[in-house]
């Protein structure tokens, strides 16, 4: 399987927003990834459906969209008729979580769920057939820009190998922190699908960065292969 590289759009220029989706596509990006945050849930404030509705039209590229928000069960048929094509909630936001992961499947989108940095796996026991993705949270969600979380590694190789117990078709993404540096050791260690925000969005050149950072986690697939 080809890594996947997703840019998160948090660290564009929100001034030419459908502008800087054209151009990630352009470099090569898998898919757009969209952070949705409530100002609630995490202590950030982004954007809504209408936004993303907006920037649909930059690039054909699945959207790929993370609501960090306390009311993902409101809010995911919105993001869905904006153009999401995933549609993440966190596992923390809802009380109810089989049930809200049954309100995005009920858009049509592909499901995900996310795992805050402390968050043991155990939450997804009796979701992990029901779900398309898991995101695991590399950073605090909140803000781009911060220091990739290495604790999480050990969570991230007991998923890798839970999800191949099971035989399941669920890809694995990080989130937070992923750069040319990090990259190797989360995809050796199980990832498939990979943010990035600062280190594609600060880069002077896109498609070198893209490059670089499907090129160096192709090498972390060879080393999980390896040890398998
Ligand atoms: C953080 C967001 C991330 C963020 C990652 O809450 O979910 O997608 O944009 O930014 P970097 O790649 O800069 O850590
Ligand atoms: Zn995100």
């Amino acid at each position: 399987m080809r890594p996947r590289i997703a840019p998160s759009i948090l660290s564009a220029d929100f001034g030419a927003l459908r502008d800087e989706v054209a151009a990630v596509a352009a470099a090569g990006a898998d898919w757009i990834h969209v952070d949705v945050m409530d100002g609630h849930f995490v202590p950030n404030l982004t954007f809504g459906p209408v936004v993303v509705k907006a920037i649909r039209r930059a690039t054909d590229l699945p959207f790929d969209v993370h609501l960090m928000i306390t009311d993902p069960d409101t809010y995911a048929p919105q993001f869905r008729d904006a153009g999401a094509d995933s549609i993440t909630i966190h596992a923390e936001a809802t009380a109810h979580l089989h049930r809200s992961l049954q309100v995005v499947r009920a858009t049509g989108a592909r499901v995900g769920v996310s795992l805050n940095p402390h968050t043991p796996l155990d939450v997804l026991d009796y979701v992990l057939e029901d779900v398309d993705l898991v995101l695991l949270m590399t950073v605090n969600p909140g803000f781009g820009g911060q220091s990739f979380i290495r604790n999480v590694l050990p969570k991230l190789r007991e998923l890798r190998r839970r999800v191949d117990e099971r035989g399941l078709n669920v890809d694995i993404q990080v989130d937070g922190g992923v750069n040319s540096a990090t990259i190797f050791e989360v995809a050796a260690a199980g990832a498939d699908v990979f943010v990035a925000g600062s280190a594609v969005f600060g880069a002077p050149d896109y498609g070198k960065v893209i490059t670089d950072l499907r090129n160096r986690a192709i090498e972390g697939f060879s080393k999980r292969s390896a040890g398998a």
